[in-house]
């Protein structure tokens, strides 16, 4: 009998805590091998720092609550271990898997927390250690190689394409010219905004435009374009990706000055809606306003996808069979067998060849024009926003998991 570690890494999604759930769930159901459930305060920057939390006797309420619970539950973190294995740091936390009785780790994440999973199966296999290190896929940004996509994305689409919607209906009540621009996050893969586009009900119906981070923006090829939709509309509705660049690769929000970094060195995009807000009106002077979707897209509980929650509790429940199986240094993928009915199983691959890659929109699925996604986009994103779930309310707001 060996203890279980979980810990959760990176931006959270409205499903990450679902696959906390999952994890949670199924290690119950194997009391002769499972011990305590440990998880991690923060990541693994947090457990380094002796920051753990006792899940063990979690009430199967709460086990349920984490399902429409966004945010990440236990804390997360950015950081990257030494790319050197042999960095005291290593030692460090195998003596602190040690002393809990470790026997599995989980670590919920996307591609950067890949790279932990992939780097501590590694330093594992060098001592001889048989803790096993399985990674559970999450982000909004459905970047990750070898799965069909990740959970949380789901949802997050669905939160963009009903907010789109919601923001088209509410922009055309004028009869005056005017622009609304969408920043979407996905910061070099534009699959949540490509998701804009499933919000659209008629042919020539908003949004008029939508540009992800995989093609370069030419901002005088926009205002033209505007300038081009006034002829049969109205009420102009444009979805950018916060990671929109021009054909220097320097990033349209680095235009208002430069883009801090965070910890793990990746650019801080935000901006680019409120630039190009402000280009339109110089050059236009109509009604121009910008929205940046931000957290809301990968928190809002109101806009989470059924299907979402329930493949990410899978991943979690999936992950926890694969290391009692005697898996290590492997991710959790799902494998779409069937678009109708949508059909998915899961299936393990190897972290190392999946961690530092990014999966971007296949440009045959992005318009030659670059400003809009094809049918085969809409197709393979529709079955992934479907579904809501019931969620327990109280005093009229979600019953959610607290952690004090
Ligand atoms: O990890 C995904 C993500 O949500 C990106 O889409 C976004 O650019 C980034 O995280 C924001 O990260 P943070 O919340 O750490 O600022």
């Amino acid at each position: 009998m060996k203890n279980l570690l979980v810990g959760q890494s990176g931006g959270p999604t409205a499903v990450i805590n679902a696959s906390l759930g999952g994890v949670i769930s199924a290690a119950s159901l194997h009391p002769q091998e499972i011990g305590r459930i440990y998880g991690m305060r923060n990541g693994i920057e947090g457990f380094l720092k002796g920051n753990i939390i006792d899940l063990t006797g979690m009430s199967g309420k709460d086990v349920n609550r984490l399902e429409y619970t966004p945010g990440a539950y236990l804390g997360s973190c950015r950081y990257r271990l030494p790319a050197d294995l042999q960095d005291p740091v290593y030692s460090q936390l195998f003596e602190k898997f040690q002393e809990l009785d470790i026997g599995y780790v989980f670590y919920i994440g996307g591609n950067d927390s890949m790279d932990t999973v992939s780097r501590l199966s590694r330093h594992a296999a060098t001592i001889g250690s048989d803790i096993r290190f399985i990674g559970i896929p999450k982000t909004i940004d459905n970047d990750l190689i070898l799965t069909d996509h990740t959970p949380g994305f789901g949802s997050a689409a669905k939160y963009v394409a009903a907010s789109v919607c919601e923001i088209g209906l509410d922009a055309s009540g004028y009869e005056a010219k005017s622009v609304t621009i969408i920043e979407i996050m996905g910061r070099h893969a534009g699959w949540l905004t490509a998701a804009a586009a499933l919000s659209r009900k008629f042919e020539g119906d908003n949004p008029i435009l939508i540009y992800l981070p995989e093609v370069a923006f030419d901002q005088e090829d926009f205002i033209r374009r505007i300038e081009k939709a006034f002829e049969t509309k109205n009420s102009l509705i444009v979805c950018v990706s916060e990671g929109i660049h021009d054909a220097e690769g320097k990033f349209i929000c680095e235009y208002t000055g430069s883009a801090g970094t965070d910890t793990f060195g990746h650019k801080m995009l935000t901006g680019c809606g409120k630039y190009l807000e402000n280009l339109v009106r110089e050059r236009l002077g109509i009604k121009v306003r910008s929205v940046e979707l931000n957290l809301c897209q990968r928190c809002s509980i109101f806009s989470q996808s059924l299907t979402d929650a329930r493949e990410a509790a899978l991943a979690g429940s999936s992950a926890v069979e694969a290391a009692l199986k005697g898996e290590s240094g492997k991710m959790v993928s799902f494998v779409r067998t069937s678009d109708e009915p949508y059909e998915l199983t899961c299936s393990l691959e190897d972290v190392n060849s999946i961690c530092n890659q990014e999966k971007k929109v296949p440009l045959e699925w992005i318009t030659k024009d670059g400003t809009d996604v094809s049918e085969e986009f809409l197709t393979y994103a529709r079955p992934l926003i479907q579904g809501n779930p019931a969620i327990p309310m109280k005093n009229g707001l979600p019953d959610y998991a607290y952690r004090r």
